[in-house]
């Protein structure tokens, strides 16, 4: 008797999710919950993860998973258990389900470290109507294109001393011309001194032939930190007391990106008490998101908590993203002319004159290219919220509070081919660059 109802009851849950979500993606089946869903054991992705490399080759194992499994598969790590999506339509039917306000999983240990250092969340670890509030502030002052065009022309500059580096490790004249040995690497660094320049208006020599080891203490931290986190989520609180390592090291890598964040928020608060009531162009180092968030009067605790997130969220993203684009274009010279030649066109041979940012528009093939090289290597391939609620993606019910990720195939229905891995960021890190003379 209790069989029966146990087997009527899960029919009819069933039952209720085909009918209440609609006629979309794989809708017409039966759901099925996540003890149906298709993935390696747990003793065999942790082989994988700690035994064979696989925390250094993360995005690689998803596109693996995805040829073994299918196109929703489960993976367990410890406490986490997260899905995986393949499929645009699927990774769409995910996101349209999602509430207006994010939620974040229960075991983010960002939002920990910052509950328990009394630090202020930023963009990427408030949730709720904290989040809201700031989606609301930032938005106008740095997301809305708009707001991101204004700092063309300081990251224009930056631009130019990544070009000047570049040239300058390329040797002038030289034939056949020196090989840039990491350029992964000055990626790396370029990332960190644009969005710096943009957040802070600090110019931090990331890209001088020595680099401040504050800055270098700040680029380890940020490497280091994805990987604290992974362990630190996987594992149980009575873990964490045995094994402390881990924990020990994201705090510590959080503590030095505040710190270093902290400096020099601290140095834009000095100038703006005495710069009070002078004109934007009188501003030394013109301007900024901190300069605008203090004239919002928002508190210096959340400012910090803002541009340490926005610090760490705009380095590895931008510099990944430009190294496996070059690697695109080495690969195929054809579009590297046709883009050398659109830019050139655009832009006027040789223009010194730092190009507006409503440029972009004429600058189709560009936009293209970015677009197809997020596509084939999304540099973020899921988000750290979690559904509010019950939901379906494709036959699978996924229960609220499992993290997803994306992966979308390089070609529909083609077996991945993925030589390489996004932490690795590119296979030679010598590529000979050619460069477009601005
Ligand atoms: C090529 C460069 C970049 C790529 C591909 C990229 C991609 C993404 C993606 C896919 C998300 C998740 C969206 C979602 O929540 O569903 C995201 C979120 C975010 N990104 Fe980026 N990003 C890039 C550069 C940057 C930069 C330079 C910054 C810093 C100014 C930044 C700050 C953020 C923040 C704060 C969020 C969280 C937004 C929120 O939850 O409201 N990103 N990014």
């Amino acid at each position: 008797m209790t069989q029966t109802l146990k087997f009527t009851s899960r029919v009819f849950h069933r039952l209720r999710w085909a009918s209440e979500l609609g006629a979309s993606e794989g809708l017409d089946s039966m759901p099925r919950s996540l003890a149906d869903m298709p993935g390696p054991s747990m003793p065999s992705f942790l082989a994988e993860l700690f035994c064979k490399g696989g925390l250094s080759r993360l995005h690689e194992l998803q596109v693996q998973g995805a040829a073994r499994f299918g196109r929703v598969w489960l993976a367990r790590f410890g406490t986490m258990r997260t899905v995986y999506v393949a499929a645009p339509a699927l990774v769409e039917q995910l996101l349209r389900q999602e509430g207006p306000l994010p939620e974040r999983c229960s075991f983010s240990s960002w939002a920990e470290h910052r509950r328990r250092h009394q630090r202020a969340c930023g963009l990427l670890t408030a949730e709720g109507e904290e989040w809201q509030k700031l989606r609301s502030l930032l938005a106008p002052l740095l997301l809305r294109p708009q707001a991101a065009a204004g700092y063309a022309e300081t990251l224009d500059k930056v631009v130019g001393d990544l070009v000047r580096l570049l040239r300058r490790q390329r040797g002038r004249g030289t034939r056949p011309p020196t090989l840039v040995r990491d350029v992964a690497g000055e990626f790396y660094k370029f990332g960190l001194e644009g969005i710096a320049a943009v957040l802070l208006g600090s110019r931090l020599g990331c890209l001088e032939a020595e680099v401040p080891s504050d800055t270098e203490t700040f680029i380890r931290a940020v490497g280091s930190v994805f990987v604290s986190t992974l362990l630190t989520m996987a594992m149980p609180n009575w873990l964490r007391r045995l094994v402390p390592g881990p924990w020990t090291r994201l705090c510590r890598d959080w503590d030095q990106m505040f710190a270093f964040a902290q400096q020099h928020v601290e140095q834009r608060e000095a100038e703006e008490v005495m710069n009070h009531g002078n004109s934007e162009k009188d501003m030394p180092t013109g301007a900024h998101l901190t300069h605008f968030l203090f004239r919002e009067k928002v508190s210096a605790q959340s400012i910090l908590g803002n541009v340490t997130e926005l610090l760490l969220a705009g380095v590895d993203t931008v510099s990944n993203t430009l190294s496996w684009a070059l690697y695109e274009l080495s690969r195929h010279p054809e579009v590297q002319r046709a883009l050398h030649s659109e830019i050139t066109t655009t832009l006027g041979p040789g223009s010194s004159a730092h190009p507006q940012a409503t440029a972009l528009s004429q600058l189709p093939l560009l936009k293209a290219v970015l677009k197809e090289v997020l596509r084939l290597y999304p540099v973020v391939p899921g988000n750290s919220r979690v559904p509010d609620k019950d939901i379906r993606v494709g036959d699978y019910i996924i229960p609220q509070n499992i993290l997803t990720h994306f992966e979308v195939l390089p070609e529909p229905g083609a077996p991945p081919v993925r030589p390489m891995t996004r932490t690795v960021l590119v296979p030679e890190r010598s590529i000979n660059l050619q460069f477009v003379d601005r």
